[in-house]
């Protein structure tokens, strides 16, 4: 048994070494929960109105978002649907990959399941870091995904951010730190920060919230079913604990006599 227990350890260090390399800067963790209509909603309609125009998301259907979000379907077509597509066509787009390669360096990958590939916290961190870089040739870069071809859509929302120096808390061991005495929290100077010079449309709060569900709407669209999936879950686990009853009690009959 024991030696089982060290083989099924062995053999599952390759994952936990993958999951500890993604390299680049310290990704914050973000609470999604794809139960939230009114959070994918509003994803869906950023989604829709700043990412569209070059990326798809093919392997969904615009009546399936509706049906899944609760937008009827009017709505859906007047609000979100800017291509002249069907209510029940895909989530295509006209943009070409071949004229997008000479545009932007890369051509716009298809976003349904980009959330299973790059996981939530990458996609926060990543839609968060665009920074001002004269030097790229949209003039935006990324700390999370350095020189990247995407030029930064967001930013009348988020306004124009630089990298420069920010007062930031001190942690040690995952904790913030205060000062004993007093209780205000410990701070240093740090000067590679990212940090809003102009500010855009939305204060950071609001911005982090319209990102979070954004990116709550790209785990929806990677994996439609995991509601149902949790629900059916739920009731097989019920129905093994009931059946375990009666498993044991005709057990328990059989083995009366051996006993
Ligand atoms: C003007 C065109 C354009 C718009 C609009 C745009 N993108 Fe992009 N996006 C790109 C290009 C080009 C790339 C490929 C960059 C590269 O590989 O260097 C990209 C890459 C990405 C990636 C990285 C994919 C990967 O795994 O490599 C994500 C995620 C992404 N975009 C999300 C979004 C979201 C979300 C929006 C809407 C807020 C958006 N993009 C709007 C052009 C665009």
């Amino acid at each position: 048994m024991k030696k089982l227990f060290v083989a099924l350890m062995l053999a599952a260090l390759p994952l936990l070494s993958f999951a500890a390399e993604h390299g680049g800067p310290e990704l914050e963790k973000v609470d999604i929960d794809v139960s939230d209509k009114a959070a994918m909603q509003d994803g869906a309609r950023t989604f829709a109105n700043y990412c569209m125009g070059c990326h798809s998301a093919k392997f969904q259907r615009y009546e399936r978002v509706a049906d899944d979000l609760g937008i009827p379907h009017d709505v859906m077509l007047q609000k979100l649907v800017f291509t002249g597509a069907k209510i029940g066509d895909h989530m295509s787009i006209g943009m070409q990959p071949a004229d997008a390669k000479v545009w932007f360096g890369a051509a716009p990958p298809d976003l349904t399941l980009v959330a299973r590939v790059r996981g939530t916290d990458w996609l926060y961190g990543y839609l968060k870091s665009f920074y001002d870089d004269p030097a790229r040739p949209l003039g935006a870069n990324n700390r999370v995904f350095p020189n990247v071809g995407m030029p930064n859509v967001l930013v009348g929302l988020q306004g124009k951010q630089v990298v420069g120096c920010k007062q930031i808390q001190v942690v040690e061991d995952g904790k913030k730190q205060y000062d004993p005495l007093t209780g205000t929290p410990l701070t240093h100077e740090a000067c590679d920060q990212l940090k809003i010079e102009t500010p855009g449309a939305q204060t950071e709060a609001q911005f982090d919230e319209t990102v979070k569900n954004l990116v709550t709407f790209l785990a929806y669209s990677a994996n439609p079913v995991k509601l149902q999936h949790q629900r059916i879950g739920t009731y097989v686990l019920l129905y093994l604990a009931f059946f375990f009853v009666f498993a044991y009690l005709l057990k328990r009959e059989y083995w009366k006599d051996v006993h």
